[in-house]
Order: C-alpha cells, then structure tokens, then sequence
C-alpha cells in the first residue's frame, strides 16, 4: 500500500524539515502521512472538521463525493440496490465478500435466533416518560446490552466480536419496535422468527394483538432499499464516533450507544426528520420561494434540510436512487401526498438557483427518505432510528475492522490552545 514518494515541509522559523510519505489506497487520493510531523518538526496540523484528514485505513466502504461513486467492499451501490438485500449488505460489510448460499443462510439463522430482548431489559422502557424521543430511548437501550453481555465479552476474540455483531443486528429493530410501541401503549411483540428481516420488524412495529398485520409487499421493498443505502458511508460523524470510542477498548453496545447518540443531530441522521419538519412548516408549494430566499440569507441561520453533504459535492448517489423508489412507494400505496408536491418543487428550485448550485448543495439521501417513512406508516420521530438500524451493520464492521487492525491506538487529537496563559491563583478575597 505505500506509496515510495514523500513530501518535503521546511519551517523556514526553525529551519528544520520534515520528509512525509504518501501512502494510497486502492482507490482515492494520496494521503500525506503526517505521523513523524510532530517529533521533525515540533508542530501539529489543524483541520477543523477533517476535512482533509483521514483518520483510518479502512476496506469497507468507499467515496468518490465528486463523481458521485458509493461502492460497500467494492461493490456500486447501485447494484447493490437492484439485487441484494440489506441482510446480505450487512454479511458483506462485516465479512468482505458476499455471502455462498449456505454461508447467507447460516447467517440469517444466527441473526433470526437474536432476536428476542432479555425480559429485564423489556422492563427499562416503563421507566420513560411516555413522550421519550425514541433515539433517546435506543441510545439508552442498546448501551444496556452492555449490562447484559459485558462480563462474557472480550473485545479482543473474534469469536466475541462476531457475536456481538449478530446480537446488535438482530437486536436493533426489537429495541427499535419497542420504543416506537411504548411511546404510542401498545404492547411490545416478540419477534416472529419465520420472517425475513424487514417485515419481521414491520410486524413488530405494526402489528396487534387485535387483529392480523395485512401489509403490502411495496412496503417491506421499500424500506429493505433504504436499509441497504443507509447501511454503511464511510468514516462520517457517527462511524468516527464509534471508532473513537471503540479505540478506548469500550465494549461492542457502549460504542454503538455513542454512535447512535452522534446520528441523532439534525446535521447528521437526524436531517431526515428535520425534512419532514421543514416541508411541513412551509406547507405548499407557493411558499417555496421565500423557503429559498430564507436559505440563502447569510443573516438568517435557516437551511435548507435534505441539501448539501459534506463529501456529495455533484450528486448523492442514493439520493438518485430513492427519488424513484419515492415515486413508486406513492404510486403503489396510492398515496398522494401534499408534502411531495413541496418537496418536489423545492427540488427544482434549488436546482436551479445559483446559490444552491454554486456550492454544490444538491438533495441528499434524507431528504427523500422521510417522504418514504411517512407513506409507510412510521411517525416522524421514529424517522432517525430507522437510520440507525440500517447503520448497525456498518457501525459494527468499522468496530471489527478496527479491533482485527493491528497496532491500532486509541484515538486522541490535538488542540490549538486558545484560552489564557500561565497565571497564578488570586485568593478570593483579592479578586
Ligand atoms: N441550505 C443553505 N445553505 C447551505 C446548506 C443548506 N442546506 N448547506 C450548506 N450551505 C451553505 C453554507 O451556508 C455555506 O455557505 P458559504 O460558503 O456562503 O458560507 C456553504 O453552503 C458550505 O456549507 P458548509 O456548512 O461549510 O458545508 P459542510 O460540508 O460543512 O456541511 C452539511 C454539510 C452539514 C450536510 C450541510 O450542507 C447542512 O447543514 N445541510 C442540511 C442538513 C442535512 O441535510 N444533513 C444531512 C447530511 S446527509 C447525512 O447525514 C445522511
């Protein structure tokens, strides 16, 4: 992997230098290995954001934010999206390759058979208030787990790692499920082994005592497509968060926890739920202009959610893809919803207009996704933990990768330190 070139820095104040490797991936720039920075040259490197900074090797996922390229161990996600599912998404991110059928179906076994919750942990939701936003309730269930499967757990046996993987996986959309039940007093259900993944969790979600679940298959479709789109992007906030976290030997459950707790702001995964909250506010599409007029007031602290990404500087790959299955999830449930006239027309507005094109703003994946969420039936609220369901399967391979990478340390940046100088302590008195 490393690249024989290097580059050369000279600090003309000191005059002493420093010769950097490059180091390249397969795919994607070089990168200026700065490791020996400090000790050459008495200096540390400033990027707020990280914006020029990777902070790992990883073979998971890769970006290409110009051309607008998505790939999970190499494969587009375009293809992905046509003929996969988002249970073999997950078996390929944590395992590198896609799975032979006994090896699927071995894991689909594994994942069926963690379904359930320990009837302890069922007993944690009672303690919320009943209007609890259910990321917070998740945030607090899944670090429970570690109350639960901490003391058998050591980080460092793959055996374990692999477990815990399946647990979280196979966990995630019952605690999901029951956070949404205990928020609207339904009684929570028990996982029904016999279905496949997503309408397993429809059925937790929806279905009661009363009366069977009649559910139209678009629906299970649909929301399979956005599991596999949100299932993994790299080393985004809360990937990183994990990691970070990870990277102090915290268990498996604690590192998803500070995960799922970073995708909850309104900047990150929380922007879907944001969407939905910001169509409704402008309401019809003759409100659209001054919604754009307001973004684009430097004075005005108003943005437009659903546009712009960090790393999408042309277009989001999965935003393509899900404004079609948008469309068809409509078509189908016959839902003709108001709010997709707004988002539609905000789409072309912003599209168009110079400020939004200028700096590369274009919808992003939440931006389309809420729309889906609300047509299925699944509250606003619950829009973010949808998210972070499809994420587990990324957040926990990064965990693995970053456990199976040898001399992998814990993570700790640097500061410009800004604050005051030395000064000495002034008695109360003298103050
Ligand atoms: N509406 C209006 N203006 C915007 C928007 C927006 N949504 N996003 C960025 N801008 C403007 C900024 O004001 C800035 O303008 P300036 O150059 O005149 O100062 C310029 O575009 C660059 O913006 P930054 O904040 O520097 O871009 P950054 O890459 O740091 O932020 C982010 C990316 C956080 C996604 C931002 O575009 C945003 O807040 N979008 C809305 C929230 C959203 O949709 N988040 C979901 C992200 S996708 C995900 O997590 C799955």
């Amino acid at each position: 992997m490393s690249d024989p070139k290097i580059v050369k820095l000279l600090d003309e104040s000191s005059n002493r230098s420093s010769e950097l490797p490059l180091i390249s991936g397969t795919l994607g720039p070089a990168c200026i290995d700065i490791g020996t920075l400090y000790k050459d040259t008495g200096h540390f490197t400033y990027d707020p954001g990280y914006g020029s900074t990777a902070s790992t090797k990883s073979a998971i996922t890769y970006i290409d934010g110009d051309q607008g390229v998505l790939l999970y161990r190499g494969y587009p996600i375009e293809q992905l999206a046509t003929n996969s599912s988002f249970l073999e998404v997950a078996y390929l991110l944590l395992n590198g390759e896609l799975p032979k059928p006994a090896e699927f179906a071995a894991f689909e076994h594994d994942v069926s058979h963690h379904t359930m919750l320990h009837e302890s942990l069922k007993n944690f939701f009672q303690g919320f208030h009943h209007d609890a936003h259910p990321m917070a309730m998740l945030a607090a269930a899944v670090a429970s787990l570690s109350a639960f499967y901490h003391d058998d757990l050591s980080v460092d046996d793959p055996a374990d790692r692999k477990l815990a993987a399946i647990r979280l996986i196979a966990k995630m959309p019952t605690i999901a499920a029951a956070c949404y039940r205990y928020s609207v007093g339904w009684p929570l259900r028990y996982p029904r082994n016999n279905l496949e993944y997503v309408d397993r969790f429809l059925h937790m979600m929806f279905e009661v005592p009363s009366e069977p679940l009649q559910m139209n298959p678009v629906a299970a479709k649909a929301l399979d497509l956005l599991f596999i789109l949100h299932a993994d992007h790299e080393q985004n906030a809360s990937t990183s968060t994990v990691r970070l976290v990870g990277s102090t030997g915290a268990n498996p459950y604690a590192s998803i926890a500070a995960g799922i707790t970073a995708l909850w702001g309104p900047a990150h995964g929380g922007a879907n739920e944001a969407v939905l909250k910001q169509l409704e506010e402008i309401g019809t599409p003759d409100n659209v202009e001054s919604a754009i007029l307001r973004a684009k007031d430097k004075n005005d602290s108003f943005r437009l959610m659903g546009f712009g990404h960090r790393v999408y500087k042309n277009f989001d790959p999965r935003a393509k893809i899900i404004r079609e299955m948008c469309h068809k999830v409509l078509a189908e449930l016959g839902v003709n919803d108001p709010l997709l006239d707004v988002a539609m027309k905000l789409e072309e507005a912003a599209l168009k207009d110079d400020y939004f094109v200028e700096r590369k703003l274009y919808p992003n994946v939440d931006f389309y996704s809420g729309i889906i969420y609300k047509a299925l039936g699944i509250p606003t609220e619950m829009f973010t933990v949808m998210f972070a369901i499809a994420r587990t399967a990324g957040w926990i391979a990064h965990w693995i990768e970053q456990h199976e990478t040898p001399g992998s340390r814990i993570g700790r940046p640097r500061q410009i330190y800004t604050g005051s100088d030395v000064r000495d302590y002034m008695p109360t008195a003298r103050r």
